[in-house]
């Protein structure tokens, strides 16, 4: 936690790069929560009761199109007030604060600022020595304008209007950051980021809207989600996830079969995660795209992986119905390797292997072998009622069913780290978030900065 004046700041950092604030007046204890990711309502939650805080906002500083905002959920926590941005017209948004406005926190006052650039909607906060920048200024960086009817004029303005009108000290906290930094001040900006060495408007707008970034990964579903306020659903039927993949959805697959059947066969751009690894690389679940689609053989073992992450507070989960057999039969596309027998299948000849083998061995060499026969009888129960297969966990860790070629999920330093451009910034991140964008051209150096 980060004291600055009379508040106090608590930063949530997501795997995506995406930044969100619990901001509290250290007398009253009242506070707000800002950009709240859907990823991050349980420990902001938790973060508010154990501080013993008064939540009075949620702020979302603009329509975020990268990633699914919680404002909703979180408002539903606590008696409070959802606050967005006049032209973002969110469900739910009952206080839309004009430019200027001031909102109170007990005896602090944060200031509502327009800022247009990255998104018409987009507001900034400014408050006792600090400046909430959403997706404008980004530590080295800046945002992206290339969509949502960005402008990369007004950009320009906004930015130059907080350099001028705050102080050198004043710390920033930007929405987004791909290197895991959590603040500057606009003095070290204003000495260091690239963007900011460049005084010509004209200058800029060429820069930073050349070469733009790929959009953001599950765009206009997630821009539907946050406009209209809805959950993303438990469960995903395989028609619609088809379609889904078909409209680029296809890095939101988080496979969890084993090796050797993805190998088999899979979607192309999925991921794969085996059930028994998700728990352990539940980061890197958090780094895929929301919604994010888990997928199995018939969906039993992607309704396990769910029920695993939702223990970890990962949002933002549907189960494809009937898993791959269902998806193929809907129309979904997938590519194929070598072929495999499935899991279940594996499970199934294993468990009548062994029955028989008790069944005989009891009656050629002695009637205690026909325990075996029970135990796996009683083990196929026990897996029915526990949804839990002992059986299926063993066999695949067999290397038969492990894959030969490294394949898997992307690590979160490799889909949004801070030298890749990123979406919502100017530029984008491979993974098409709300951030990064080349850095300007300094002399012969091209670099390249994260931007939303
Ligand atoms: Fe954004």
């Amino acid at each position: 936690m980060r004291s600055i004046g009379s508040m106090h700041v608590v930063p949530f950092a997501h795997p995506q790069g995406c930044r969100g604030y619990l901001v509290a007046d250290r007398a009253s204890k009242e506070a707000l929560a800002l950009d709240v990711h859907l990823d991050f309502v349980h420990d902001m939650a938790e973060r508010v009761k154990a501080e013993a805080w008064k939540i009075r906002y949620v702020v979302d500083t603009h329509t975020h199109a990268d990633h699914p905002s919680g404002a909703g959920g979180f408002a539903a926590r606590f008696t409070c007030t959802r606050m967005a941005h006049p032209e973002a017209h969110h469900a739910g948004v009952t206080v839309h604060p004009k430019d200027g406005e001031r909102i109170a926190l007990g005896s602090l006052g944060i200031t509502v600022r327009h800022a247009p650039g990255h998104t018409p909607d987009h507001m900034v906060l400014i408050a006792d020595g600090a400046l909430f920048s959403g997706d404008s200024l980004f530590i080295g960086g800046v945002a992206r304008t290339d969509f949502l009817g960005g402008d990369a004029g007004l950009l320009f303005d906004s930015i130059h209007a907080f350099l001028a009108a705050l102080p050198g000290e004043t710390v920033l906290f930007p929405g987004h950051d791909y290197q895991s930094r959590i603040e500057s001040t606009l003095a070290k900006e204003r000495s260091e980021n690239p963007w900011l060495q460049i005084s010509n408007r004209d200058e800029f707008v060429q820069k930073l809207t050349a070469n733009p970034p790929p959009r953001p990964a599950n765009m206009e579903v997630l821009l539907r989600l946050n406009r209209a306020g809805v959950d993303i659903p438990a469960t995903l039927s395989a028609a619609a996830a088809a379609r889904f993949v078909a409209a680029g959805g296809a890095s939101s697959v988080i496979d969890v079969r084993t090796g050797a059947e993805f190998e088999s066969e899979h979607i192309p751009g999925s991921h794969l995660m085996p059930v028994d690894l998700v728990e352990a690389r539940a980061d890197e679940v958090r780094a895929v795209p929301a919604p994010r689609l888990l997928l199995c053989q018939s969906g039993n073992r992607a309704s396990m992986a769910k029920k695993a992450m939702e223990k970890l507070h990962v949002a933002g989960l549907s189960v494809i119905v009937g898993g791959l057999a269902a998806y193929v039969k809907a129309g979904g596309d997938t590519a194929n390797g070598r072929a495999r027998i499935s899991l279940e299948r594996q499970v199934r000849i294993a468990a009548g292997g062994l029955s028989l083998l008790g069944v005989l061995m009891g009656y050629f060499i002695h009637p205690a072998f026909l325990i075996l026969s029970g135990f796996v009888g009683a083990g196929l129960i026990f897996a029915g009622i526990t949804d839990w297969c002992g059986m299926g966990t063993l066999l695949g860790k067999m290397p038969w069913n492990q894959l030969h070629a490294a394949q898997g999920v992307p690590s979160a330093g490799g889909t949004c780290a801070a030298s890749l451009p990123g979406a919502c910034a100017a530029g984008g991140s491979p993974s098409g978030g709300c951030a990064a964008a080349p850095a300007p051209e300094t002399g012969d150096d091209q670099q390249r900065q994260t931007r939303r």
